[in-house]
């Protein structure tokens, strides 16, 4: 398979502070990547490099062949690379509906539609006229990954989903990835849930302290490799 994204060298800066070390990955399409690793170890500096979010960058980050390491948010959302932030980041004073709808500002052509993302999440539909906060963790987590296709992305980021969410929700969740994926859309989640993450992914990464530490296919898992290179030592 091509590979969408490649990632090569990525250093990443908050100010002077490092936070990665030379950090290379590849996405292929329609693939399902994970990225774990501990609290602090660069998961989400990862994803916000990729969507343009910190432009403290070194190093080479391609989307579709085409260097992105310059470019900014905005133009990446509209060329198809979303995310699912962490802390999923809605109106809260907005319904359910117009929180979607925000995923369409961005919008690119292609197969995600308001009917098909409430086909996807049925409980939404029956709460679209809620304001956003008066739902429980898990729809607003529906709602967030609902606003994320809607834009229709190649590459969907999605950034710990699961954290603080009961486990039959988390199992709802991750099961909407298979109509996703059937659409051809790449994807990277963020999981502290090592077994969920080999669950629903193709491929591992784990990083430490801004580096990649190891890196193999979710099929041929051994733990013990994977707890070194999650805690060091
Ligand atoms: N806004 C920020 N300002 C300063 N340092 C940050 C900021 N965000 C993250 N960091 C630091 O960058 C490193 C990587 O953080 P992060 O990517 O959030 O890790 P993870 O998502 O794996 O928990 C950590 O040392 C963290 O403290
Ligand atoms: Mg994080």
């Amino acid at each position: 398979m091509k590979n969408i994204i490649e990632v090569d060298a990525l250093e990443a800066f908050y100010g002077d502070m490092q936070a990665l070390f030379g950090v290379s990955l590849t996405l292929a399409e329609g693939e399902c990547l994970a990225l774990v690793g501990a609290n602090g170890a660069g998961k989400s500096t990862i994803l916000r490099a990729l969507t343009g979010l910190n432009r403290k960058l070194k190093g080479r980050i391609a989307y579709q062949g085409k260097d992105i390491t310059t470019t900014s948010a905005e133009v990446i959302a509209r060329s198809g690379i979303a995310m699912v932030p962490e802390g999923r980041m809605l109106f809260a004073s907005l319904s359910v509906e117009e929180n979607l709808l925000m995923g369409t500002l961005t919008r690119r052509s292609g197969p995600w539609t308001l009917a098909r993302v409430y086909e996807l999440f049925p409980v939404l539909r029956e709460r679209a006229r809620q304001m956003a906060i008066t739902l429980s963790g898990g729809q607003q987590q529906m709602v967030a990954i609902g606003r994320a296709l809607l834009s229709n992305p190649r590459v969907l980021l999605c950034d710990e989903i699961s954290l603080g969410l009961a486990p039959v929700i988390v199992g709802q969740i991750y099961d909407s990835f298979g109509l996703i994926r059937a659409e051809g859309t790449a994807v990277i989640v963020v999981e502290q849930d090592i077994k969920r993450a080999l669950a629903v992914s193709d491929r591992l990464i784990c990083l430490l302290k801004g580096q990649v530490t190891l890196e193999f296919d979710a099929a041929v898992a051994d733990m013990d490799r994977l707890t070194t290179a999650y805690f060091g030592g």
